[in-house]
């Protein structure tokens, strides 16, 4: 077998705030069980991470503490390295953006670009705050988005579409710091080319996704962007705290945080080599063109992993110097919720890892993550599903597999492995499970299909309890000890090998467990033979998965703010509400694609007495052709909005498939236009 030499990182959290679930479920908790897995299996792999400790928000926390960002990011650097800790992740490196080491490697990459005249300076209007005599960054500035109307879009970027834009051609724009409409002020800027690596990044995509699979999520946001096509990017902001940039004239000016965040996973593997006085380590993995090398983030995170990383690796490659590695995937993951919502700091909806961690065993958190994580769409974190998770898998299922084993094995066999006796074809037929086990997980894993991965070992322990049940041992150590003995002896080789298999998902709990099998996991590829010697003494067994009484899940519940949960009783609307949403029938009259839009058609549709134009995002769904005549229904007394500068009074009712595809709802031709819909 080869050895793979491997790079795992997940996304550098900001140090402006605690880790909470959330954020374990996206670009943590799949990392940790992938990289132990890799680990165990022999492969030659280094885990890189740390805090993000430039960029906006961290100014923002501190402005509104008045304290220094220093004193943000102490805070949140250490309070986090800790919870990451406490929850089980093996990061081999937790580094922080601060650093000088970092700085120093950003600024490298800076020079090298700017001294081969890739930068080209540009000036800009960029959105200026008067009342906070700031220059308002992307994320400060929010306003209606020009391609599809949502109107909670960033200054330059839209999550609701995916799309990118330039900030002057955002709708109704508003300050997030004062509230106040911002102006657009002159500035000038270093842009990145990002245009021009357009053809080679989408090879690049096609070949890596060819080769090893990218996900369906991830690869859609990418040709999404290739569709629109890629622009310069500015990477240098008007703020005080980041990297300032290194050339003469740019006084006031730092590096744009996402540049040289993503470059923090180099130089945590450079203070990798400094704290291991190993200077080359991380030339080894870095500058190794064969190193495999897997980005671990959330979905928010996608375009800067996927397309500017590896253009400012390219970027450099090409400059001719050393050779970096791109990633290889980049496994991101859609975002999970707390008990049907958004996690939210500001209205207190959620919980952190740290204060989950006070209450109960980070096990039991792995495991009821692990199992339900947002690999294909968002999932949520329920209490009573995380009591389910404990009291009937982990303590019903795996637990008390172990526990029956151990107790008959030390009341009728002195705690000692018994030996295997003639195998008859239930024996056979559960050796051959168990040694099928281990490449079905690893293969699994190897594609990061974490969740059917835990889920999965799961189901060894179940055909561990049904052996277990159809054998009787109760019944044969009276009738037949050997064969009572053979059967014990197929259940304790099964133990062993969940131990080894969950060994990566529920770190702490397996190393109980091999204490109490007096042994010891020895390698992936040698999972799933049978490991112990007959007459191998076990140790005393302890339970590994206390069930969690109600009370101490209700508790919690009771704890969640009643203010969110009245909140969401008044999601429920009276009927007068409702009525006052006028669904008209209106038949579409024209229809033509907007230009520059790939997303919008514009069409003319007919009441009764009125014609009136709509801006509809279904161009994906529809050609305009296949419109006309259509009878739909529309929001009648909509407010009128503008899109791409086109007045749309209006709004098409229509049905998203689980495939994302749009589908309008019709209405029978007999129906008369304007016709109101209750
Ligand atoms: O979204 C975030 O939390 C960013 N701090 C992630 C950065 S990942 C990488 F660029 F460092
Ligand atoms: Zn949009």
């Amino acid at each position: 077998m080869v050895k793979e030499k491997i790079i795992v990182t997940s996304a550098l959290p900001y140090a402006n705030g605690n880790i909470h679930l959330g954020h374990l479920s996206g670009a943590y908790l799949p990392a940790d069980i992938y990289v132990r897995y890799k680990r165990f299996n022999g492969d030659d792999i280094i885990y890189i991470c740390g805090s993000d400790e430039h960029g906006v928000p961290i100014t923002i926390s501190a402005d509104k503490e008045k304290v220094s960002p220093q004193v943000i990011i102490d805070r949140y650097h250490e309070a986090n390295k800790k919870a990451f800790e406490r929850f089980g992740m093996s990061f081999d490196n937790y580094s922080r953006t601060s650093l000088p080491i970092h700085h120093e490697t950003a600024k490298e990459f800076f020079l090298n670009f700017y001294n081969r005249g890739l930068f080209v300076e540009r000036k800009s209007l960029q959105f200026f705050d008067e009342k906070a005599n700031m220059f308002l960054p992307d994320r400060y500035v929010e306003g209606t988005c020009p391609r599809c109307g949502n109107e909670e879009a960033r200054s330059d970027e839209c999550e609701n579409c995916g799309s990118l834009y330039d900030p002057s051609e955002l709708l109704n724009p508003k300050s997030k710091i004062t509230g106040a409409t911002p102006t657009l002020k002159e500035t000038s800027h270093y842009y990145f080319p990002l245009g021009k690596y357009q053809p080679a990044l989408e090879k690049y995509v096609d070949e890596m996704n060819k080769k090893y699979g990218w996900k369906d999520n991830v690869l859609q946001y990418c040709r999404g962007w290739f569709k629109d096509g890629l622009k310069e990017r500015a990477i240098t902001r008007d703020l005080d705290w980041g990297i300032k940039v290194p050339v003469d004239g740019a006084e006031g000016k730092v590096i744009y945080v996402w540049f040289e965040a993503v470059l923090g996973y180099i130089s945590s593997t450079k203070e990798l080599s400094q704290i291991k006085n190993d200077p080359d380590l991380w030339k080894r993995y870095w500058l190794d063109p064969d190193t495999k090398y897997i980005a671990f983030i959330g979905k928010d995170n996608v375009v800067f992993h996927t397309l500017i990383f590896p253009a400012i690796l390219m970027a450099w490659n090409e400059g001719g110097k050393e050779q970096y590695c791109l990633p290889q995937n980049v496994p991101a993951n859609e975002f999970l919720n707390f008990e049907g919502k958004k996690f939210s700091k500001s209205r207190n909806w959620g919980i952190d890892v740290d204060e989950f961690l006070n209450l109960f065993p980070a096990d039991l958190l792995r495991y009821a993550l692990g199992a339900n994580l947002p690999e294909t769409r968002d999932t949520d974190f329920y209490w009573k599903e995380f009591q389910m998770r404990n009291n009937s898998e982990l303590a019903d299922i795996l637990g008390n597999f172990i526990n029956r084993t151990f107790t008959f094995v030390f009341k009728h066999f002195d705690g000692k492995v018994p030996a295997l006796g003639k195998l008859e074809k239930i024996d056979e037929d559960m050796l051959k499970e168990i040694s099928e086990y281990p490449k079905r997980i690893a293969d699994l894993f190897e594609k990061y299909k974490i969740r059917d991965g835990v889920n999965e070992i799961m189901n060894l322990a179940r055909e561990g309890n049904k052996y277990f049940n159809d054998t009787e041992p109760w019944k044969t150590v009276k009738s037949d000890k050997e064969r009572c003995g053979t059967t014990l002896n197929i259940c304790l080789q099964t133990i062993y090998t969940l131990a080894e298999l969950f060994y990566p998902v529920l770190p702490f709990s397996m190393e109980k467990l091999f204490k109490m099998l007096n042994s010891k996991p020895v390698d992936w590829k040698e999972s799933g033979k049978p490991q112990l010697a007959e007459g191998h003494k076990l140790n005393a067994a302890e339970i590994l998965f206390p069930k969690i009484e109600d009370e101490k899940i209700e508790a919690q519940i009771n704890k969640l703010p009643k203010s969110e949960i009245e909140a969401g009783k008044n999601d429920l609307i009276s009927y007068d509400d409702f009525m006052k949403t006028q669904l008209r029938v209106a038949e579409i009259i024209e229809a033509e694609k907007v230009p520059k839009s790939d997303k919008l058609l514009k069409l003319k549709v007919k009441l009764e007495n009125e014609e009136r134009q709509i801006i509809a995002g279904i161009a994906k769904h529809y050609k305009p052709e296949e419109l006309i005549n259509k009878k739909v229904v529309i929001v009648a007394n909509l407010q009128p909005a503008k899109l791409m500068g086109l007045e749309s009074k209006g709004m098409i009712l229509a049905v998203e498939n689980a495939d994302g595809t749009l589908q309008v709802l019709n209405v029978s031709e007999s129906v008369k236009n304007g016709t109101r819909v209750k």
